[in-house]
């Protein structure tokens, strides 16, 4: 089996859409099935240079696609290529479903949640983490739908997921907090956003001096925008169950959310 990438998300639609539909005819759970979309795994290669190439088509800012292309293409893998402690953790409980894995690097996620039954879509903006991702998946046998873009610009089907997971997510604040909009108009009505992030961020400066907390969206930001058609299940600091190596293995705490769409 093949992964399957998306540049953007190319499903034009005018109303709420089980996102499956788009190409998988909108069953529930199912991500192990086969390729029968479009397989076009090799178009998610970004020069790390940022320069554009015919195949690319990402949405999103340039900028924070080329950022992120670096940090990736500096090393061989960035990341553990374990499942994130919290994801594994909260997911438990759940039902498999159709699952938004935000920011998904390297793919250990999507590729967990795809063995579990999940129906992946996993959304990123640096076209050299998704390659690395697609090549783990079709090293699993599974398949993930894999979308290059950030996630204000990727314009997804609204409240199509069961699971939405964003795992130490580097989403940019922006005046009109179109990240958080983002973030909770994908969960479907009976479905849960999982926000995980390192704790302490807030007030320190992160491990990169590159990096400023002080830029990017916090759970408790999140946290502020959930009405009465949202139940918060989890919001906490708890120890992280860190998985062996990887860049960020030094944090010890993560500030987890868990909020249930109601309606
Ligand atoms: C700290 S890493 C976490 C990666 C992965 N979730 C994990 O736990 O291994 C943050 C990820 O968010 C991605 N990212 C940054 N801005 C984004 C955006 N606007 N939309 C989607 N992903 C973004 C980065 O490229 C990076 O892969």
């Amino acid at each position: 089996m093949a992964a399957v990438i998306e540049p953007g998300w190319p499903c034009p639609y005018t109303h709420p859409l089980p996102v499956a539909s788009c190409d998988e005819g909108g069953q529930r759970g199912g991500g192990s099935r086969g390729d029968d979309g479009q397989v076009t795994d090799d178009i998610a290669a970004v020069p790390a240079s940022g320069a554009s190439s015919a195949a690319d088509v990402y949405l999103g800012d340039p900028a924070v696609r080329a950022e992120w292309d670096r940090r990736y293409a500096d090393r061989e893998r960035l990341w553990s290529g374990q499942p994130n402690g919290a994801l594994v953790a909260e997911v438990a409980g759940l039902t498999p479903g159709r699952v938004l894995d935000v920011g998904c690097g390297e793919g250990a996620d999507a590729v967990w949640l795809a063995r579990g039954g999940w129906n992946v879509t996993a959304l990123e903006v640096s076209g050299v983490a998704l390659e690395r991702a697609a090549g783990h998946a079709r090293d699993a046998g599974v398949t993930v739908h894999w979308v290059h873009a950030g996630l204000a610009a990727a314009a997804l089907p609204p409240a199509s997921f069961d699971l939405v997971s964003a795992q130490y997510p580097a989403l940019l604040r922006t005046p009109d907090a179109a990240a958080e909009r983002a973030l909770l108009v994908a969960v479907a009505p009976g479905g849960v956003l999982l926000l995980v992030h390192h704790a302490g961020m807030d007030t320190q400066q992160g491990h990169d001096s590159s990096f400023d907390p002080a830029d990017y969206v916090l759970p408790f930001m999140v946290a502020a925008r959930l009405d009465d058609d949202w139940a918060v299940e989890v919001d906490e600091q708890r120890p992280r169950i860190a998985p062996d190596g990887g860049a960020g293995a030094h944090h010890t705490d993560d500030l987890v959310l868990r909020a249930r769409r109601l309606r």
